[in-house]
């Protein structure tokens, strides 16, 4: 291994680490760490060295990167107890401790054991059963107190005999395989997305495959939930054991036949385009003044029929996201943004690197390919639909062109009158453009797929969230595509709205301070009077 573990010889010490600067870096073609940012530009792009490249590994643990579980830093605490009858007249080290009685002497020593090497080790048994997969995983997981009883569940009662002896006698082994790869895979240091730092890193599908056999596997050190680093950032967690925890609820079944089926396509063929994750940060100098904006209002088309996902090619679909990215995609929740994670799974990567979103950033992914379909919706009925064959094209990047935007809605609490104040809609607003703002393309960017955006779990109003979108796309030069989920009296009323406004020949500037107007007059008046009621009133 190479050695990189401080923050002196940091890969990334050419690229602008604050908020105000955007940094392009790309590895360079050798193993000198001082060489991988090759460029600075308006963005940031770290490449990883391709997968079938024969780069030597370099170990960095520290703040600025993944943890991986195959760094020699990925230790486990192993103590040993001797006792001998003639005590050793050689000096014991710091970390040993004697205890005599009489002539029988024990000696206790405690050492620090390389995990990846018990990995390895463990992981190159047969594993036959569920059973056999929970006792390895807890042998590497000593101190956790993670429960399997979903994970037995499902295979007793999800999946037929030969489906599970096929997972056991032929998937497994070969994740375990892709697994074990990891430091000949991503022999770079992957910078996790850190707040305020407006960075995009690249990874193969085969780079994620081997992170997501891993995160299976449950091999990564504990890194949340929520859990602080020195640098103040929070992650999610990516290891899949909350996956395989309490009874088998179906919705939880049905994630986990997406995730089976992700590994059975990818270990048969591993697919070989990219993926970028590109942690967009936005600066008080990217912020209009949105009373004086006279930018235009574009287009908007309302849909009753289709989803985001399905009817969104080509188009920036947006993840109703939370700001912990991935939201209960492996755990609990089973909305919008976890059947996207879960239909499109190699965005659950982003959870390895991506810590907690802040009020003025947002997480746009070009590339992740569709493995999935899927029926029904939430707990109750989503289910998994068979093989999804993405046919998406690729860039030049090797990228398919799928972009999705991860941008967190306010959750609403109490009072939801509070969500149409000045700073509330302020914040969507903002939040909204930094999700839509194209600050890579040069040709003009394609229109937005979206729909009830924070308007679900979240609780906001659809009537004010479809508004806001509106002028933060018109604001970023965008039309969008509104997919209402089924709501055919809202299609008709947003359609009809947005009609009047552009008839009207309303501008995002003449939105805003309606809205505000609104604000002030429902705060003062007992009236019951709708926003487009108002806005119709106000605009005609
Ligand atoms: N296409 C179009 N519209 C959809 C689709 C789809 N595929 N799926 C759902 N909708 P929600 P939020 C509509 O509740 O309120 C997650 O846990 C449907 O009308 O997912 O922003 C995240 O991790 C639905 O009611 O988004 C966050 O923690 C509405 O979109 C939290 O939920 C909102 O979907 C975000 O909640």
């Amino acid at each position: 291994y190479n050695d990189s573990n401080n923050n002196n010889n940091n890969p990334l010490k050419k690229s602008k680490n604050s908020s105000t600067t955007s940094t392009t870096t790309t590895t360079a073609p050798n193993n000198d760490l001082d060489d991988f940012v090759l460029e600075e530009r308006q963005t940031s792009t770290i490449f990883l060295i391709p997968s079938d490249s024969d780069e030597k590994y370099i170990d960095v643990w520290n703040s600025e990167y993944v943890k991986l579980p195959c760094s020699k830093n990925n230790v486990y605490k192993s103590t040993i107890e001797t006792t001998s009858r003639q005590p050793s007249s050689a000096s014991l080290s710091s970390s040993t401790s004697g205890v005599s009685t009489g002539d029988v002497k024990t000696v206790t020593e405690v050492k620090y054991l390389s995990k990846w090497y018990l990995i390895n080790t463990v992981l190159s048994n047969p594993i036959k059963d569920s059973e056999a997969l929970e006792q390895t995983i807890k042998s590497y997981n000593k101190h956790s107190r993670w429960d399997f009883q979903g994970l037995h569940d499902f295979f007793e009662c999800e999946l037929t005999e030969s489906e599970t002896k096929d997972f056991f006698s032929n998937t497994l082994p070969k994740i375990i395989k892709l697994a074990l790869q990891l430091p000949f895979v991503c022999p770079r240091p992957i910078p996790l997305l850190r707040k305020s730092v407006d960075r995009e890193i690249v990874l193969s599908q085969k780079q994620i495959a081997s992170l997501m056999a891993n995160a299976f596997l449950c091999t990564f050190p504990r890194q949340g939930p929520y859990q602080k680093t020195s640098n103040s950032d929070s992650y999610p967690t990516f290891n899949f054991n909350s996956l395989y925890s309490g009874s088998m609820i179906s919705s939880r079944a049905a994630k986990l036949k997406c995730i089976l089926h992700y590994f059975k396509t990818i270990t048969e063929k591993i697919p070989n385009g990219n993926i970028s994750f590109h942690r967009q940060v936005f600066d008080d100098s990217d912020i209009p003044d949105w009373e004086k904006s006279t930018a235009y209002l574009r287009d908007l088309t309302a849909f009753a029929e289709g989803t985001i996902e399905d009817d969104g090619i080509g188009m920036l679909q947006v993840d109703f996201a939370n700001k912990s990215i991935g939201g209960g995609a492996l755990g609990y929740g089973c909305v919008q943004e976890e059947i996207r994670f879960l239909i499109n799974p190699e965005l659950l990567v982003s959870m390895l690197f991506t810590s907690i979103l802040e009020e003025n950033e947002t997480v746009i992914i070009t590339g992740a390919q569709r493995f999935s379909k899927y029926k029904g919706y939430g707990h109750e009925t989503f289910q998994w639909d068979g093989p999804y064959d993405d046919k998406t094209p690729k860039d030049q990047l090797g990228r398919r062109l799928t972009t999705i935007v991860a941008m967190d809605a306010i959750k609403i609490h109490g009072n939801p009158f509070q969500q149409f104040s000045p700073n509330h809609i302020e914040r969507e607003l903002n939040k909204s453009l930094c999700g839509f703002f194209d600050r890579v393309s040069v040709t003009i960017p394609p229109p937005i797929a979206t729909g009830n955006w924070g308007c679900g779990v979240f609780g906001g109003d659809k009537h004010l969230k479809s508004i806001i979108q509106l002028m933060s796309a018109s604001q970023a030069g965008r039309d969008i595509c509104y997919y209402s989920f089924g709501d055919q009296e809202f299609t008709n009323e947003l359609t009809n709205m947005v009609a009047l406004l552009h008839q009207k020949k309303a501008n995002v500037g003449s939105l805003y301070k309606a809205l505000w107007e609104y604000y002030n007059l429902m705060s003062h008046t007992k009236s019951n009077l709708s926003l487009f009621s108002y806005l119709d009133a106000h605009f005609s």
